[in-house]
Order: structure tokens, then C-alpha cells, then sequence
């Protein structure tokens, strides 16, 4: 019997992933000045014997200034390294066979300091607790939102330097794939679209133009981090008659593929339109994940609203994606890819504290001796 397409290995070169789940970078804001806390210990430790292949840890600022918020994770120095390596060796230990760890490293941009989003009454931080943000454009987030500084030259090389070293920094913790946020409405996006790139110098004007900070970045982080999968977060679509579409995002694919990125994973939205022009853009992903792979030929991964084993088996059956994430799907149930490799007669192996105690009608489960 053929095993079902979700638990068939996928190699993003040159780390091969034991099936076809990530759990998707999800921010938590519980970090001090970038360090991770006992709350990400909680979260990646859960999520590593989550039976997914592949556990991507949240957008990861590569400098204090590149955060959301206050309690965003960091990678900009030597204390957020050994915080999260800490962390990771924790996961580790408890860690499902062949489960490996990403990051996603981002920088904010005009999104950055901001409130919680739990926090009353959310948007930009206000008097001492706030930062001036920077963007390509002086083009704030939203309305209310404070103004960001359009990025100079100077501005950009330190950022391609936080970018690189902060790759080197999760290569020394031994994470083996590494994601470039070009989404939802941060930096990298905003860059990207025409919706908040007004330049015209080398990095605005056209189509090319706006592409090239994001490409500079994606070099930057591919010539760091060598021995490590390196892939980015790209948008589908800004659902706006002015904003990026599908074209845009393949041709971004096939320009990151060039440059040697392994994988491209497709959302959408992030900055703020008037009138999307979809009612429900997750509804979208997987076709445009689907157009992105088709045209780019890049190993694609989709996301959004996937919460079903049946529905995501599927997506890569049908050769709409290589591999899905699931969000909320993981922090509802973390062992979602226990019942995943239960509802399609997958055998995976658990922990052995579980495992042996799994009543007989639970088949699928293997002991794990550890
Ligand atoms: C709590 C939370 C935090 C998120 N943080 C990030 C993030 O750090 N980086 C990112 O690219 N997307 C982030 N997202 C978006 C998710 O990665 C994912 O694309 C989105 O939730 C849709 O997938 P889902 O329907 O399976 O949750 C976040 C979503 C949630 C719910």
C-alpha cells in the first residue's frame, strides 16, 4: 500500500524533512529584549513532537530596531543566541525522529513598534516605549499609525548586515532552514509592493526596483547561511487593483529561485486596502500557491485555513503544493499530526511515556524507545 503523499519526505536542500507539515512561523511576543522565555520553551517542546516535519519558529527580528513589538523574538545578539539555544535544546530532546527546526528571520519595518496585539488600544507605541520606525516610504501602516523614515542607503547596508548576521547566528544554533519574511506588511513587503514603495532610486520605481532590496536580502541570507535550506514567505496577492498579484509573486519566485532559495511559501494581504478585492483571501492561497509552483517550478508550501489531514493530503496529492503549514491548527491541537498520521494509516513514532500506554485500537503508533 503507496503511504499517503503528506508523510512522503521532502528534501529542501540539503536538510530532507521526514513529511510534508511545517507548523507555521507564529509570532507569541513573549521574548525580553528578543530573548526567548519559558513560554517558548513550553510552545517549541510541544510543538517538536507535534508529528510535523518541519516546526518553523516565529518571525525572528534581526535587530532590536526590526521588531513589532516590545515582546518579539530576536536574533541580534550574543543573549537572544543563547536564550533560544537553550530552547532548542530542550525541543531537541524531545524532538519526533527527523522533526527539524527553521526560523524566520524578519525586520518590521513601518509595522514595528507597535502594541501587543492583545493590547488595548493596539496600533503604534506612544512616548518613551516607542521607536521611529523605518520603511522605503514615509507611508504609515494605517491611519494613526505613526510615521515611519524613509530608508537611506546607510539604512539599508546595516540592515543587509543584521540580516547576515543574524543567518550566521542561527546556522550556530544548528537550525536548518531558514525563512526571509517578504509578507505580510512587513519590511521586505513593504519594499516589494507599490502599495508602500514610492522611491525612485535603485529601489523603486518599477517592478525590478521594488523587487531588489528583498532579492539583496534573499542573496545576503543564501551566502550566510551555507549547509542551511534557505527559503522566503511571499505574497500572493495584496488584493488591491494597485497591489502585487500572482504575477508579481511568481516572478519574485523565480528570481529567489535563481539566486538559490529552496522554497517559497504563499500568503497573502498584510497591508491595509480599502476594498480587497476577495471576500476571504485564504480561500485563494492554494491557487496561487499552485500558480507560483507551476510557473516558477520552485518547491512551494501553502498556507491558510488548512485544518484538515484529509484536506491537506490532498493539496499535495493534487500537486497544488510540496508541503502545508498549519497554524492555528497546531496551537489548537498540537499533536495534529498524530491524528493526521492517524486518519490517513500513517505509523509515526511517539515517545515512549505515550506510547506504550495508547489503548490497542490507536494503531499507528510505534514505540519510540526514548
Ligand atoms: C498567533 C499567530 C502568529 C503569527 N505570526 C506569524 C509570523 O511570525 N510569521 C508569519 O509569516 N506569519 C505569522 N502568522 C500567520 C501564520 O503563519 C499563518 O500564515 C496564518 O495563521 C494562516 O495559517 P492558519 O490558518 O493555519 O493559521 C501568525 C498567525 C498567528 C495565528
Amino acid at each position: 500500500m503507496s503511504i499517503a503523499p503528506l508523510f512522503t519526505p521532502l528534501t529542501l536542500d540539503p536538510v530532507t524533512l521526514p513529511n510534508r507539515i511545517a507548523v507555521a512561523p507564529m509570532c507569541q511576543y513573549m521574548a525580553n529584549d528578543g530573548c526567548a522565555s519559558p513560554w517558548h520553551l513550553q510552545h517549541l517542546m510541544s510543538l517538536a513532537m507535534s508529528g510535523a516535519g518541519l516546526v518553523m519558529i516565529e518571525a525572528t527580528a534581526v535587530s532590536r530596531r526590526g521588531r513589532i513589538t516590545h515582546g518579539c523574538l530576536g536574533l541580534y545578539s550574543d543573549a537572544c543566541e543563547d536564550a533560544l539555544g537553550a530552547v532548542l535544546d530542550q525541543a531537541r530532546r524531545v524532538a519526533l525522529p527527523g522533526t527539524e527546526f527553521g526560523i524566520q528571520l524578519s525586520h518590521a519595518g513601518r509595522k514595528g513598534s507597535a502594541h501587543r496585539p492583545w493590547e488595548t488600544p493596539g496600533g503604534s507605541l506612544s512616548g518613551s516605549d516607542a521607536w521611529q520606525t523605518l520603511a522605503p516610504s514615509t507611508i504609515a501602516h494605517r491611519a494613526g499609525w505613526a510615521l515611519p523614515q524613509a530608508a537611506t542607503e546607510e539604512d539599508l547596508d546595516g540592515i543587509a548586515d543584521d540580516f547576515r548576521n543574524a543567518s550566521i547566528r542561527a546556522a550556530r544554533l544548528g537550525l536548518k532552514v531558514i525563512e526571509i519574511h517578504i509578507a505580510h506588511g512587513y519590511l521586505l513587503h513593504q519594499f516589494h509592493s507599490p502599495l508602500s514603495n514610492t522611491r525612485q532610486d535603485a529601489w523603486g520605481g518599477d517592478d525590478e526596483r521594488r523587487m531588489a532590496f528583498p532579492l539583496r536580502i534573499a542573496e545576503t541570507v543564501r551566502n550566510a547561511a551555507s549547509g542551511i535550506a534557505v527559503g522566503a514567505r511571499i505574497t500572493g496577492s495584496d488584493w488591491a487593483e494597485d497591489g502585487l498579484t500572482v504575477t508579481h509573486a511568481t516572478t519574485l519566485a523565480t528570481r529567489l529561485k535563481a539566486i538559490g532559495v529552496d522554497y517559497a511559501c504563499v500568503t497573502s494581504s498584510g497591508i491595509p486596502v480599502s476594498n480587497p478585492t476577495v471576500a476571504n483571501a485564504e480561500d485563494e492561497h492554494p491557487s496561487l500557491a499552485e500558480a507560483v509552483r507551476r510557473e516558477s517550478g520552485i518547491i512551494t508550501r501553502a498556507v491558510g485555513m488548512i485544518t484538515g489531514s484529509q484536506q491537506a493530503n490532498d493539496l499535495i496529492e493534487s500537486g497544488k503544493a510540496d508541503q502545508v503549514a498549519i497554524g492555528r491548527g497546531f496551537l489548537d491541537d498540537p499533536r495534529w499530526g498524530w491524528h493526521a498520521a492517524f486518519d490517513l494509516g500513517v505509523t509515526l513514532a511517539y515517545p515512549a511515556p505515550y506510547a506504550w500506554a495508547a489503548p490497542a485500537e490507536w494503531s499507528g503508533l510505534q514505540n519510540r524507545s526514548t
